[in-house]
């Protein structure tokens, strides 16, 4: 097999360039044109890319594809859940229905993995205050509970979640989750931090009242 270098067409001698350093002299060999083209083809094509993925444009970038997947597959997942509003009822509804106790997993397994570092695996405290006993900081109703969440408190001591998780319920049901904590006995519980607040109730009023039902 020969390799494929110019040649000068009279001498049958190889093209070489017209500079030579201590001597040594260079083949006269371009690359082939099409390989050239090839790759001014390849540049360009990631001038495009990047105007078109990276220039923050919403719904483009391969986070914004992920995030949405994950939101219908959550929206399938909650079905005829539809989708949940974040006040006192509902809170309390999911909190203590034993017919919507598998919901409660969605919110336990949001708290594992992004609260249980400061709050505790089983809600005892850490960083943060104990989730389990009846003083509360930022609390006063079961409705507090998703605000606190949302909008996160004393100066992101407490991070706000706003619209982190993937879906809307995913805040009610782990404020149902937070609220059935109460009462429970955690392995190593921080001392009491704030007051001493009524039992959870719907709406306004510290009596309890009778459960909801559940809209669909
Ligand atoms: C970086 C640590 C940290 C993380 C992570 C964190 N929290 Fe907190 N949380 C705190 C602190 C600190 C407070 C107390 C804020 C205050 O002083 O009012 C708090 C307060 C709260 C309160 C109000 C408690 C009260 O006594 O009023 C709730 C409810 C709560 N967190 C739920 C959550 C949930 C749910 C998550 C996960 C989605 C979470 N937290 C993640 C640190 C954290």
């Amino acid at each position: 097999m020969s390799y494929a270098i110019d040649q000068d067409s009279e001498s049958n001698e190889p093209k070489l360039t017209d500079h030579s350093y201590d001597g040594i002299q260079e083949y006269d060999n371009p690359m082939p044109g099409w390989w050239v083209w090839l790759f001014v083809g390849t540049v360009l094509f990631s001038g495009v890319y990047w105007l078109y993925f990276e220039t923050g444009v919403p719904d483009r970038s391969i986070f914004d594809d992920y995030k949405s997947h994950q939101t219908s597959v959550m929206t399938k997942r909650f079905g005829k859940l539809g989708e949940l509003k974040p006040d006192a009822q509902t809170i309390l509804l999911y909190s203590s229905d034993p017919e919507l106790e598998k919901w409660l997993a969605v919110g336990e397994s949001t708290f594992l993995t992004n609260c249980a570092s400061c709050h505790g695996i089983d809600g005892g405290g850490g960083i943060g205050p104990n989730l389990t006993d009846d003083h509360w900081k930022g609390v006063q109703s079961i409705g507090d509970i998703a605000n606190v969440i949302k909008n996160g408190a004393n100066n992101g001591a407490m991070p706000a979640w706003g619209t982190r998780f993937n879906h809307p319920n995913v805040l009610v049901l782990t404020s149902a989750y937070i609220a059935s904590l109460r009462g429970t006995t955690p392995s190593n519980p921080k001392a009491p931090e704030g007051n001493v607040i009524g039992p959870w109730a719907a709406g306004d009023s510290t009596a309890p009242s009778s459960p909801a039902q559940p809209a669909n």
